[in-house]
């Protein structure tokens, strides 16, 4: 299974859901490959945002290696799921998706909330705070997304 996350810059929120994911499948001895990109290039080869690296460190997650990087189309072809984190992230995913796509693409947490269309709020614009509580949900819902695909 082939899984990736997208959030706007892939600083903050797409890098700790990668590394939590990446968590739960080693956990569960399970050997997917998991990535995450971002809609715009802005931070491209800039590691994680120093909160987000901070708030996975305090939970036994090191996601310092990682480096951001804009989506691309081939990734539409080769990954099962693409997540979008956000709704904004979600239109923009749609509009760039070539007509080539075997991707699922879904809205990340319509898996705790279907069709509820909500976002993982962008801790971006807020305070090194918000990092705790985007971190909690993004591992709740990962956690979910986990137990459905391996249902089957
Ligand atoms: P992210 O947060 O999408 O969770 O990585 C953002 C980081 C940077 C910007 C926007 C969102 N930016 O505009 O630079």
């Amino acid at each position: 299974m082939k899984l990736l996350f997208v959030c706007i810059g892939n600083i903050c929120r797409s890098p700790i859901a990668e590394g939590v994911m990446k968590k739960l499948c080693e956990d569960k001895g399970l050997k997917w490959e998991i990535d995450s990109a971002g809609t715009s290039g802005y931070h491209q080869g800039e590691a994680p945002h120093i909160d987000s690296i901070r708030v996975c460190k305090e939970n036994g997650i090191d996601i310092s290696e990682q480096k951001s990087r804009p989506l691309k189309r081939t990734d539409f072809t080769h990954y099962d799921f693409i997540f979008t984190l956000a709704d904004d992230v979600h239109k923009s995913v749609l509009d760039y998706k070539p007509e080539l796509t075997s991707a699922e693409i879904t809205l990340f947490l319509d898996a705790l909330y279907p069709g509820e269309n909500k976002s993982v709020k962008d801790p971006w614009y807020g305070t090194s705070s918000d990092y705790e509580d985007v971190y909690e949900q993004i591992y709740t819902c990962c956690e979910a997304i986990l137990s459905r695909l391996t249902e089957y």
